[in-house]
């Protein structure tokens, strides 16, 4: 309770008013039958008069136009508290997300961070707003209720002493039942949920495997447990409804019997008959509120509990402790020293196994292997996206970890294997590498990533809008806008991690020169499949299994690496290089 005050103090007036003016509906609420009842009793005896009857109705006319303001008031008050506290939480969430590493990422998993966001600050919110309305009003309808009845007739008001214990008993038995049930239901709609998401946000791939039967059926089955738990829970309190009104109805025919028989004998007025009756129904029915804001509030306790974890989270990387937070990279000198790391860190097997490289500032460095064998894992450490485990990354002769993680990763410019765009221009897309970039620089970048071109014969050039993730241009081009992104950036750093796959060889020649001709002060580290793509690097690293199995030039690697010697010539048979 206290951690969620934070979120309530700025709005703390909406969250008192809106639960007062509840109050003063209940009140109204309460007074109704009261005043009712007066007259009917005035009929009932022969004295209403013509001023009393107006004078009465008066009474109930002003009590509704009172009820009515409370209730409006509290509805509003209710769910401005719930809306604007909630959107509070939301902005925090998604701050905290911006400020994970990579690690915090993969533990949670997108599209559990994405329900978490949406689904359960949503649950909460109408939790905050139930509970703002009724939280005072179900409870003050009961004591109301309760109080004007058994002043009413304290003996008629007996009743009550059997049907509140049987109904409680009652609604005790079903939520016992339906609660866990309720529980496992939750569950399943998690699962339904990512199942939805993976789904859909890869929508591209499953169409080109043709999965999507198998989709259908994953999806099926998760739908069906759904179901399943979701009518295995329903049956449980598809009973309190009616068990409810039956008590009700019970509880107003022994009302009617006894009080008919008093109201006959002289000693019960008609009318008091009459708004015990609707007090019966007053009080039962307030009980039943309470029971219903305690089984949702199950539901919002795990909410909040997903969106804690969230908010609870320790980041596992940033640069508190960075010790020269103004410097930046000067040379773009690399040294991994000792360097080993895993993913999960209860696994036997490391990623990286004692990596030792140096590589000077301004050069270029090819590094190839066979997939899985850590070159992505190897470069990550570079911009910390992941920190290693053991040993360290030196740029400059400076630990990673000493530069702000800002500094750091403005000045290495990264050009990931599953790298995207987003919705929007060419143009806006090209400036996430640099905000400030001129007209100039854009199209310098462009043409240096061999880009240039295939935008102009666009239509609409530039400004031609990009869908979803770079969804309507082809996986080449995208490559290459995302190395013009890098570029503007005018990094010291930059790597390529497999940016150049999908492009043709003939282009990948023409961005190498550009690189060479234009970019000679900037270390450059080029992951590839192909050997074409490192061949002329100053030095190309050999990776297998987590280690370095080889550093040369090219002939140095032919003479002496087998590995790298299978390599070229299984890329070479039979093409006469
Ligand atoms: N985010 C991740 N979480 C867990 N394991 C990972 C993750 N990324 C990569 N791996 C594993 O680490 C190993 C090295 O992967 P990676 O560096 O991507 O190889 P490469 O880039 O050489 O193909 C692989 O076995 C891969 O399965
Ligand atoms: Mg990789």
């Amino acid at each position: 309770m206290k951690y969620w005050f934070k979120y309530v103090k700025p709005y703390i007036a909406y969250f008192i008013t809106g639960p007062l003016c509840m109050i003063v509906e209940v009140i109204g609420e309460v007074l109704m039958p009261f005043l009712l009842s007066r007259i009917i009793n005035l009929a009932e005896s022969g004295n209403l008069t013509v001023e009393k009857s107006i004078a009465l109705g008066l009474a109930m006319v002003g009590t509704a136009v009172i009820m009515m303001l409370g209730g409006v008031g509290g509805s509003y008050f209710g769910a401005k508290s719930a809306v604007y506290f909630a959107s509070d939480i939301r902005r925090d969430i998604y701050k905290k997300i911006q400020s994970f590493s990579f690690a915090n990422i993969d533990k949670f998993s997108t599209g559990s961070l994405v329900t978490r966001t949406t689904n359960d600050v949503t649950q909460l919110q109408n939790f905050v707003n139930m509970l703002l309305r009724m939280a005072l009003r179900s409870p003050g309808m009961l004591i109301g209720a309760l109080i004007m009845a058994v002043s009413l007739n304290p003996s008629l008001a007996t009743v009550f002493a059997v049907s509140i214990p049987v109904m409680l008993v009652g609604i005790f038995i079903l939520i016992s039942i339906g609660f866990p049930r309720f529980q496992i239901m939750q569950g399943k709609i998690d699962e339904l949920n990512n199942t939805v998401q993976e789904n859909i946000s890869n929508q591209r791939v499953v169409k080109s495997f043709v999965r999507e039967d198998y989709e259908i059926e994953k999806f099926s089955s998760a739908n069906a447990s759904l179901k399943k738990a979701g009518m295995s829970a329903m049956k449980a309190l598809i009973f309190m409804q009616p068990m409810n009104t039956i008590i009700m109805n019970l509880t107003v025919v022994a009302v009617v019997w006894f009080g008919s028989k008093m109201a006959l004998s002289g000693s019960m007025p008609v009318g008091d008959l009459s708004a015990f009756v609707t007090y019966v129904t007053q009080i039962l029915m307030s009980l039943m509120m309470i029971t219903m804001l305690l089984v949702t509030s199950s539901r919002a306790l795990a909410s909040a509990k997903r969106i804690k974890e969230v908010l609870d989270e320790k980041v596992d990387l940033n640069d508190d402790n960075a010790r020269y937070k103004d410097k930046r990279i000067d040379k773009g000198d690399i040294e991994f020293k000792n360097v080993s790391f895993r993913y999960y860190k209860h696994s036997a097997d490391c990623v990286l196994n004692g990596i030792n490289l140096k590589i000077s500032g301004g050069s270029t460095v090819g590094i190839i292997g066979s997939t899985g064998c850590g070159k992505t894992t190897l470069v990550s450490m570079i911009p910390r996206l992941y920190d290693c485990d053991s040993g360290e990354v030196l740029i400059d002769g400076v630990n990673v970890k000493d530069y702000s993680l800002y500094n750091l990763r403005e000045d290495v410019g990264m050009v990931l294997q599953k790298n995207v765009l987003f919705s929007g221009s060419i143009e806006d897309n090209l400036r996430w590498g640099d905000m400030e970039a001129s007209e100039k620089d854009i199209i310098s970048a462009a043409e240096r990533a061999q880009a240039d071109k295939f935008i102009n014969s666009f239509n609409e050039g530039y400004d031609t809008n990009l869908g979803e993730g770079g969804s309507n241009v082809s996986g080449g081009q995208k490559q290459r806008l995302c190395i013009a992104r890098a570029l503007l950036k005018k990094p010291k750093i930059l790597i390529l991690d497999d940016s150049t796959s999908a492009v043709d060889t003939a282009t990948e020649a023409m961005i190498r020169k550009a690189f060479a001709e234009t970019l000679s002060g900037t270390t450059k580290i080029i992951i590839a499949q192909r050997i074409s793509s490192v061949m002329n690097a100053d030095m190309i690293v050999v990776m297998n299994e987590g280690e370095i199995t080889g550093v040369g030039n090219h002939d140095f690697l032919m003479e002496n690496n087998t590995e790298y010697r299978e390599i070229y010539q299984s890329q070479t048979e039979g093409k006469g290089v």
